[in-house]
């Protein structure tokens, strides 16, 4: 059995920079027509040069694949209108992280003052660039996130015509959302509709699905993986793959994340396939993503085969989800 994929997207990807970008960067682009590309760098990207010149990192690193860079910056609350203006062409979204959550997001915002954000969120909504949130509090680790559901509420409120992505979210709460604000939408990763917190830590620690905001409780991945196998048009694809080297990983002071992106299209294609819903793959993977963004990205036809894969071990320094596992599906 074969199904075809027009143009999957990945809506939340981080492809790092120098050696790291050189491995990782093929990889995403052999599997997917185009991705939203993180900007939390070491120093992160705030302006059109850094921008600019990530960007052309990126496209030498992928030669001569077709993939379609989304490019974002990293959320500061005084960028100038004049300065939104002038980058404008080349930005499909502005990714705020608040400060010290997750990996290289020391600069992230401390605190949601509606006044204090009014200015730059008013520009963004008038230049229709959309807001991507990671939506953690330092609170509990479990509780993170859902406590974070107020700060989306208060934002999709005061601010009804900025398109705002909960990115990569793990729990019910964020799910119930969704439905609530016509201007919120999510992102949800191929880790967070499969593990859950048992997994990470309830046997032996598994570093290699430790990533920021953890896996969370059954009920949590039963909602998200209601959304997603229906494709509620308000979710999309967003894998986070987030590599690091396997000495990052595999050490105290584990670094948060998991590489997914070149093993993502085949484990949703059987978590699809499992549960009948094959037909809704594609709005999970492209239509919702190009409708809520409005994108276009690169043609691209991936086909995907009901054989098995065996996860590689490693790809380069990096340690992939399912190393040396079989999946049911491989990409033709
Ligand atoms: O686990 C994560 N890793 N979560 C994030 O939000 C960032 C990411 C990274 O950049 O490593
Ligand atoms: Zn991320």
């Amino acid at each position: 059995m074969q199904i075809k994929l027009n143009n999957p997207l990945d809506m939340h990807l981080h492809l790092r920079d120098g050696e790291m970008l050189e491995t990782v960067g093929p990889l995403s682009a052999d599997s997917f027509s185009g991705a939203i590309i993180m900007p939390n760098l070491l120093p992160p990207i705030t302006d059109k040069a850094s921008l600019l010149g990530y960007k052309q990192r990126i496209n030498s690193a992928i030669g001569d694949r077709d993939f379609t860079l989304y490019m974002t910056l990293f959320f500061k609350p005084d960028y100038s209108r004049d300065f939104l203006l002038s980058i404008r062409d080349e930005l499909t979204a502005i990714k705020l992280y608040p400060a010290g959550i997750t990996t290289n997001s020391e600069g992230g915002l401390s605190g949601f003052d509606i006044d204090e954000l009014r200015p730059i969120l008013t520009t963004m909504s008038e230049l229709n660039i959309p807001l991507c949130i990671h939506g953690e509090t330092n609170g509990f680790v479990m509780d993170r996130e859902s406590e974070f559901v107020p700060v989306y509420e208060k934002l999709a409120k005061n601010f009804p015509d900025l398109t705002i992505i909960m990115e990569h979210i793990t729990t019910k709460a964020s799910v119930d959302a969704l439905d609530k604000y016509d201007n919120l939408y999510a992102t949800i990763t191929l880790h967070h509709l499969l593990i859950t917190l048992d997994d990470v830590a309830g046997g032996m620690l598994q570093p290699h699905l430790f990533c920021k905001p953890i896996a969370k409780r059954y009920e949590d991945r039963d909602a998200l993986q209601k959304v997603a196998l229906e494709a509620h048009p308000k979710v999309m694809f967003g894998s986070d793959s987030a590599p690091h080297p396997q000495d990052s990983k595999e050490c105290p002071g584990c670094a948060a994340g998991v590489f997914t992106a070149p093993i993502a299209l085949q484990a949703l294609a059987e978590l699809f396939d499992k549960n009948d819903k094959l037909n809704n793959l594609q709005a999970f993977v492209n239509t919702n993503a190009c409708r809520i963004y409005n994108i276009i990205p690169t043609e691209k036809t991936i086909t995907l085969e009901k054989k098995p894969f065996v996860v590689p071990d490693k790809y380069g320094t990096v340690v992939p989800m399912f190393a040396g596992q079989e999946l049911s599906w491989s990409i033709v």
